[in-house]
Protein backbone atom coordinates (compact mmCIF):
# COMPACT_ATOMS: atom_id res chain seq x y z
CA UNK A 1 0.00 0.00 0.00
CA UNK A 2 2.74 2.34 1.06
CA UNK A 3 4.45 1.24 -2.11
CA UNK A 4 1.52 2.27 -4.21
CA UNK A 5 1.45 5.33 -2.24
CA UNK A 6 5.17 5.96 -2.93
CA UNK A 7 4.23 5.33 -7.04
CA UNK A 8 1.45 7.77 -6.75
CA UNK A 9 3.47 10.59 -5.08
CA UNK A 10 6.09 10.21 -7.17
CA UNK A 11 3.78 9.96 -10.49
CA UNK A 12 2.26 13.43 -9.06
CA UNK A 13 5.59 15.37 -8.09
CA UNK A 14 7.04 14.07 -11.79
CA UNK A 15 3.66 15.61 -13.73
CA UNK A 16 3.89 18.92 -11.55
CA UNK A 17 7.19 19.07 -12.32
CA UNK A 18 6.28 18.67 -16.17
CA UNK A 19 3.33 20.76 -15.57
CA UNK A 20 5.72 23.63 -14.52
CA UNK A 21 8.00 23.31 -16.57
CA UNK A 22 5.86 23.95 -19.54
CA UNK A 23 4.04 26.63 -17.79
CA UNK A 24 7.12 28.40 -17.25
CA UNK A 25 7.90 27.57 -20.72
CA UNK A 26 4.42 29.48 -22.05
CA UNK A 27 5.11 32.51 -19.96
CA UNK A 28 8.73 32.81 -21.50
CA UNK A 29 7.04 32.71 -25.02
CA UNK A 30 4.15 34.93 -24.07
CA UNK A 31 6.27 37.65 -22.92
CA UNK A 32 8.60 37.21 -26.46
CA UNK A 33 5.16 37.04 -28.03
CA UNK A 34 4.46 40.29 -26.02
CA UNK A 35 7.68 41.98 -26.59
CA UNK A 36 7.66 40.77 -30.56
CA UNK A 37 4.11 43.21 -30.67
CA UNK A 38 5.40 45.84 -29.17
CA UNK A 39 8.84 46.21 -31.53
CA UNK A 40 5.94 45.22 -34.55
CA UNK A 41 4.18 47.98 -33.20
CA UNK A 42 7.57 50.48 -32.66
CA UNK A 43 8.52 50.39 -35.84
CA UNK A 44 4.76 50.72 -37.14
CA UNK A 45 5.02 53.84 -35.49
CA UNK A 46 8.47 54.89 -36.25
CA UNK A 47 7.61 53.92 -40.25
CA UNK A 48 4.50 56.00 -40.03
CA UNK A 49 6.37 58.86 -38.70
CA UNK A 50 9.10 58.45 -41.20
CA UNK A 51 5.95 58.59 -44.27
CA UNK A 52 5.12 61.59 -42.37
CA UNK A 53 7.83 63.68 -42.56
CA UNK A 54 8.45 62.16 -46.01
CA UNK A 55 5.10 63.84 -47.10
CA UNK A 56 6.69 66.91 -44.81
CA UNK A 57 9.17 67.21 -46.99
CA UNK A 58 7.68 66.84 -50.32
CA UNK A 59 4.70 69.22 -49.48
CA UNK A 60 8.19 71.89 -48.44
CA UNK A 61 9.81 71.04 -51.94
CA UNK A 62 6.54 71.82 -53.79
CA UNK A 63 6.22 75.08 -51.82
CA UNK A 64 10.19 76.07 -51.88
CA UNK A 65 9.31 75.53 -55.85
CA UNK A 66 6.78 77.27 -55.94
CA UNK A 67 8.45 80.35 -54.42
CA UNK A 68 11.39 80.04 -55.96
CA UNK A 69 9.63 79.82 -59.56
CA UNK A 70 7.41 82.81 -57.63
CA UNK A 71 10.57 85.09 -56.95
CA UNK A 72 12.14 84.32 -60.13
CA UNK A 73 9.24 85.62 -61.70
CA UNK A 74 9.41 88.67 -59.63
CA UNK A 75 12.74 89.06 -60.24
CA UNK A 76 12.16 89.25 -64.09
CA UNK A 77 9.49 91.59 -63.38
CA UNK A 78 12.24 93.66 -61.51
CA UNK A 79 14.69 93.55 -64.10
CA UNK A 80 12.05 95.33 -66.15
CA UNK A 81 11.52 98.07 -64.19
CA UNK A 82 15.67 98.31 -63.40
CA UNK A 83 16.23 98.78 -66.99
CA UNK A 84 13.02 101.13 -67.23
CA UNK A 85 14.49 103.08 -64.54
CA UNK A 86 18.01 103.17 -65.76
CA UNK A 87 16.15 104.44 -69.33
CA UNK A 88 14.70 107.04 -67.48
CA UNK A 89 17.61 108.06 -65.49
CA UNK A 90 19.80 108.08 -68.52
CA UNK A 91 16.74 110.32 -70.11
CA UNK A 92 16.88 112.67 -67.04
CA UNK A 93 20.20 113.23 -67.50
CA UNK A 94 20.27 113.85 -70.88
CA UNK A 95 16.86 116.46 -70.53
CA UNK A 96 18.79 118.31 -67.63
CA UNK A 97 22.11 119.40 -69.48
CA UNK A 98 20.94 120.98 -72.58
CA UNK A 99 18.15 122.64 -70.41
CA UNK A 100 20.14 123.96 -68.17
CA UNK A 101 22.09 125.43 -71.21
CA UNK A 102 18.61 126.58 -72.51
CA UNK A 103 18.22 128.60 -68.57
CA UNK A 104 21.22 130.13 -69.11
CA UNK A 105 19.99 131.41 -72.77
CA UNK A 106 17.20 132.80 -71.50
CA UNK A 107 18.49 134.51 -68.22
CA UNK A 108 20.68 136.26 -70.51
CA UNK A 109 17.72 137.23 -72.63
CA UNK A 110 15.92 138.46 -69.67
CA UNK A 111 18.88 140.94 -69.06
CA UNK A 112 19.02 142.43 -72.77
CA UNK A 113 15.12 142.28 -72.86
CA UNK A 114 13.04 145.92 -72.14
CA UNK A 115 9.76 145.09 -73.15
CA UNK A 116 7.39 144.44 -69.90
CA UNK A 117 5.56 142.14 -71.85
CA UNK A 118 8.17 139.74 -73.73
CA UNK A 119 10.09 140.42 -69.41
CA UNK A 120 6.96 138.78 -68.40
CA UNK A 121 6.81 136.01 -70.88
CA UNK A 122 10.93 135.34 -70.68
CA UNK A 123 10.27 134.61 -66.98
CA UNK A 124 7.75 132.32 -67.39
CA UNK A 125 9.96 129.83 -69.52
CA UNK A 126 13.02 130.78 -66.81
CA UNK A 127 10.22 129.24 -64.15
CA UNK A 128 9.40 126.45 -66.13
CA UNK A 129 12.28 125.70 -67.29
CA UNK A 130 14.05 125.52 -63.43
CA UNK A 131 10.71 123.79 -62.07
CA UNK A 132 11.33 120.79 -65.05
CA UNK A 133 15.26 121.08 -64.33
CA UNK A 134 14.90 120.68 -60.05
CA UNK A 135 12.16 117.57 -61.09
CA UNK A 136 15.06 116.16 -62.65
CA UNK A 137 17.90 116.63 -60.39
CA UNK A 138 15.40 115.39 -57.23
CA UNK A 139 14.83 112.02 -59.42
CA UNK A 140 18.25 111.91 -59.94
CA UNK A 141 19.08 112.48 -56.37
CA UNK A 142 16.60 109.82 -55.41
CA UNK A 143 17.42 107.38 -57.62
CA UNK A 144 21.08 107.82 -56.89
CA UNK A 145 21.49 109.31 -53.92
CA UNK A 146 25.59 110.50 -53.94
CA UNK A 147 27.14 108.47 -50.70
CA UNK A 148 27.29 110.32 -48.07
CA UNK A 149 30.53 113.29 -47.23
CA UNK A 150 31.03 112.27 -43.67
CA UNK A 151 32.56 114.61 -41.49
CA UNK A 152 31.71 115.91 -37.38
CA UNK A 153 28.74 117.59 -36.78
CA UNK A 154 27.30 119.68 -34.32
CA UNK A 155 23.79 119.11 -34.91
CA UNK A 156 23.04 122.19 -32.53
CA UNK A 157 24.63 124.17 -34.91
CA UNK A 158 23.43 122.86 -38.17
CA UNK A 159 19.74 123.33 -37.16
CA UNK A 160 20.63 126.79 -36.31
CA UNK A 161 22.12 127.29 -39.65
CA UNK A 162 19.00 125.48 -41.27
CA UNK A 163 16.58 127.41 -39.90
CA UNK A 164 18.47 130.68 -40.40
CA UNK A 165 17.90 129.93 -43.96
CA UNK A 166 14.41 129.29 -43.99
CA UNK A 167 13.57 132.22 -40.92
CA UNK A 168 12.58 134.82 -43.33
CA UNK A 169 10.74 132.99 -45.60
CA UNK A 170 7.03 134.76 -46.58
CA UNK A 171 5.91 130.76 -45.98
CA UNK A 172 6.83 131.22 -42.11
CA UNK A 173 5.29 134.49 -41.52
CA UNK A 174 3.00 134.29 -38.51
CA UNK A 175 4.11 131.49 -37.16
CA UNK A 176 6.30 130.01 -34.75
CA UNK A 177 9.76 128.35 -35.38
CA UNK A 178 11.12 127.20 -32.31
CA UNK A 179 14.50 125.53 -32.01
CA UNK A 180 14.80 123.09 -28.97
CA UNK A 181 17.95 120.92 -29.77
CA UNK A 182 20.03 120.94 -26.60
CA UNK A 183 23.86 122.46 -27.11
CA UNK A 184 25.16 119.82 -25.32
CA UNK A 185 24.38 116.80 -28.00
CA UNK A 186 27.14 114.56 -28.37
CA UNK A 187 28.75 115.17 -32.01
CA UNK A 188 27.74 113.09 -35.46
CA UNK A 189 29.30 111.85 -38.19
CA UNK A 190 26.77 112.97 -40.87
CA UNK A 191 27.01 114.87 -44.81
CA UNK A 192 26.19 118.04 -43.55
CA UNK A 193 24.66 119.08 -46.72
CA UNK A 194 22.37 116.07 -47.24
CA UNK A 195 21.03 116.41 -42.93
CA UNK A 196 20.62 119.93 -43.81
CA UNK A 197 18.71 119.17 -47.06
CA UNK A 198 16.06 116.55 -45.09
CA UNK A 199 15.73 119.45 -42.34
CA UNK A 200 14.69 122.25 -44.95
CA UNK A 201 12.32 119.33 -46.68
CA UNK A 202 11.10 118.70 -43.16
CA UNK A 203 10.32 122.21 -41.80
CA UNK A 204 9.02 123.18 -45.63
CA UNK A 205 6.75 120.67 -45.22
CA UNK A 206 5.59 121.88 -41.70
CA UNK A 207 5.53 125.04 -42.61
CA UNK A 208 3.42 124.31 -45.69
CA UNK A 209 0.70 122.21 -43.63
CA UNK A 210 0.82 124.62 -40.91
CA UNK A 211 -1.65 127.87 -40.63
CA UNK A 212 -0.70 131.08 -39.19
CA UNK A 213 -0.50 130.99 -35.03
CA UNK A 214 0.88 127.59 -35.68
CA UNK A 215 4.14 126.17 -34.19
CA UNK A 216 6.98 123.99 -35.93
CA UNK A 217 8.93 122.75 -33.45
CA UNK A 218 12.60 120.90 -34.32
CA UNK A 219 13.98 118.82 -31.22
CA UNK A 220 16.93 116.14 -30.61
CA UNK A 221 17.80 114.17 -27.90
CA UNK A 222 20.53 111.23 -27.61
CA UNK A 223 18.69 107.79 -26.77
CA UNK A 224 19.35 105.89 -23.83
CA UNK A 225 19.77 102.21 -25.59
CA UNK A 226 21.38 102.27 -28.71
CA UNK A 227 24.34 105.13 -29.79
CA UNK A 228 21.54 106.87 -31.84
CA UNK A 229 20.61 110.24 -31.76
CA UNK A 230 16.62 111.13 -32.60
CA UNK A 231 15.64 114.81 -34.80
CA UNK A 232 11.94 115.61 -34.17
CA UNK A 233 10.56 117.95 -36.43
CA UNK A 234 7.14 118.34 -35.03
CA UNK A 235 3.94 120.81 -36.08
CA UNK A 236 0.99 122.03 -35.19
CA UNK A 237 -0.78 122.04 -38.33
CA UNK A 238 -3.48 120.12 -40.53
CA UNK A 239 -2.02 116.76 -39.99
CA UNK A 240 -1.85 113.76 -42.66
CA UNK A 241 -4.94 111.83 -43.14
CA UNK A 242 -4.54 107.61 -42.41
CA UNK A 243 -4.92 106.93 -46.54
CA UNK A 244 -2.89 109.00 -47.11
CA UNK A 245 -0.27 108.31 -44.39
CA UNK A 246 1.46 105.38 -46.20
CA UNK A 247 2.13 107.54 -49.37
CA UNK A 248 3.87 109.61 -48.06
CA UNK A 249 7.48 108.31 -48.66
CA UNK A 250 6.73 107.40 -52.32
CA UNK A 251 8.41 109.49 -55.38
CA UNK A 252 6.27 112.00 -56.90
CA UNK A 253 3.22 111.46 -53.94
CA UNK A 254 1.95 114.90 -53.30
CA UNK A 255 -1.32 116.30 -52.35
CA UNK A 256 -0.03 120.15 -53.44
CA UNK A 257 -1.37 119.90 -56.80
CA UNK A 258 0.63 122.32 -59.69
CA UNK A 259 3.04 123.28 -56.32
CA UNK A 260 4.69 119.87 -55.27
CA UNK A 261 6.81 117.74 -56.99
CA UNK A 262 6.79 114.58 -54.30
CA UNK A 263 10.09 114.19 -53.58
CA UNK A 264 10.52 115.75 -50.38
CA UNK A 265 10.67 112.93 -48.10
CA UNK A 266 11.45 110.14 -50.72
CA UNK A 267 14.54 111.95 -51.35
CA UNK A 268 15.21 112.98 -47.23
CA UNK A 269 14.32 109.34 -46.79
CA UNK A 270 16.91 107.67 -48.73
CA UNK A 271 19.77 110.16 -47.30
CA UNK A 272 18.60 108.82 -44.35
CA UNK A 273 19.06 105.46 -45.02
CA UNK A 274 22.32 105.89 -46.93
CA UNK A 275 23.88 107.60 -43.30
CA UNK A 276 22.19 103.88 -41.66
CA UNK A 277 19.37 105.85 -39.78
CA UNK A 278 15.68 105.96 -40.60
CA UNK A 279 12.81 108.32 -40.81
CA UNK A 280 9.05 107.92 -39.66
CA UNK A 281 6.17 109.44 -39.77
CA UNK A 282 3.34 110.44 -36.97
CA UNK A 283 -0.22 112.38 -37.52
CA UNK A 284 -3.00 113.18 -36.32
CA UNK A 285 -5.87 114.99 -38.75
CA UNK A 286 -6.17 118.51 -37.20
CA UNK A 287 -3.71 118.14 -34.62
CA UNK A 288 -0.23 118.40 -36.82
CA UNK A 289 2.68 116.06 -37.20
CA UNK A 290 5.78 114.93 -35.91
CA UNK A 291 8.41 113.64 -38.43
CA UNK A 292 11.21 111.30 -36.48
CA UNK A 293 15.01 111.22 -37.79
CA UNK A 294 16.99 108.42 -36.10
CA UNK A 295 20.99 109.03 -37.22
CA UNK A 296 23.52 106.52 -35.98
CA UNK A 297 26.61 108.58 -33.47
CA UNK A 298 29.04 106.60 -35.33
CA UNK A 299 31.32 107.67 -32.72
CA UNK A 300 33.41 104.34 -33.38
CA UNK A 301 35.07 106.40 -36.45
CA UNK A 302 35.65 109.38 -35.05
CA UNK A 303 39.09 109.91 -34.64
CA UNK A 304 41.20 110.72 -31.56
CA UNK A 305 41.90 114.72 -32.55
CA UNK A 306 38.17 114.53 -33.59
CA UNK A 307 37.22 113.52 -30.40
CA UNK A 308 39.20 115.68 -28.62
CA UNK A 309 38.60 118.60 -30.51
CA UNK A 310 35.60 120.46 -29.26
CA UNK A 311 35.57 122.85 -31.85
CA UNK A 312 32.04 122.69 -34.23
CA UNK A 313 32.92 121.57 -37.77
CA UNK A 314 29.69 121.85 -40.04
N1 LIG B 1 4.23 118.08 -42.03
C1 LIG B 1 3.29 117.66 -42.87
N2 LIG B 1 1.98 117.94 -42.63
C2 LIG B 1 1.01 117.51 -43.48
N3 LIG B 1 1.25 116.78 -44.59
C3 LIG B 1 2.55 116.46 -44.89
C4 LIG B 1 3.61 116.90 -44.03
N4 LIG B 1 4.76 116.42 -44.57
C5 LIG B 1 4.41 115.75 -45.68
N5 LIG B 1 3.09 115.78 -45.89
C6 LIG B 1 2.35 115.11 -46.97
O1 LIG B 1 3.24 114.23 -47.63
C7 LIG B 1 3.25 114.54 -49.04
C8 LIG B 1 4.63 114.24 -49.60
O2 LIG B 1 5.57 115.15 -49.06
P1 LIG B 1 6.88 115.47 -49.89
O3 LIG B 1 7.69 116.42 -49.09
O4 LIG B 1 7.51 114.20 -50.32
O5 LIG B 1 6.34 116.15 -51.21
P2 LIG B 1 5.67 117.58 -51.38
O6 LIG B 1 5.91 118.41 -50.17
O7 LIG B 1 4.26 117.38 -51.78
O8 LIG B 1 6.48 118.16 -52.59
P3 LIG B 1 8.02 118.65 -52.59
O9 LIG B 1 8.70 117.77 -53.56
O10 LIG B 1 7.93 120.06 -53.03
O11 LIG B 1 8.55 118.48 -51.21
C9 LIG B 1 2.84 115.99 -49.11
O12 LIG B 1 2.27 116.30 -50.37
C10 LIG B 1 1.81 116.08 -47.99
O13 LIG B 1 0.55 115.59 -48.40
MG1 LIG C 1 7.87 118.59 -49.37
Amino acid sequence: MSLELLAAGAFLASTLAVWFWYAHKAQRLSRQIEEATKRASESDRQRDSIQEELFRRLYEQRELDRQKMQFQAQLSEYEKYASLAQLALGAAHEINNPLLGILSHLELELKNCEDPADRIEVEQCIAGAKRISSTLRGLLNYARPSPPLLSKINLARLVVDTIGFLENQPILRGKVLENQVPADLPSVRADANQLSQVLMNLLLNAAEATPAGGRITVSAAKLSLVESIEIRVSDTGSGIPAEVLPHVFEPFFTTKLGRGTGLGLSISCAYMRSHGGDMRVDSVVGRGTTVTLTLPLRTEELTEQEREDSQIVV
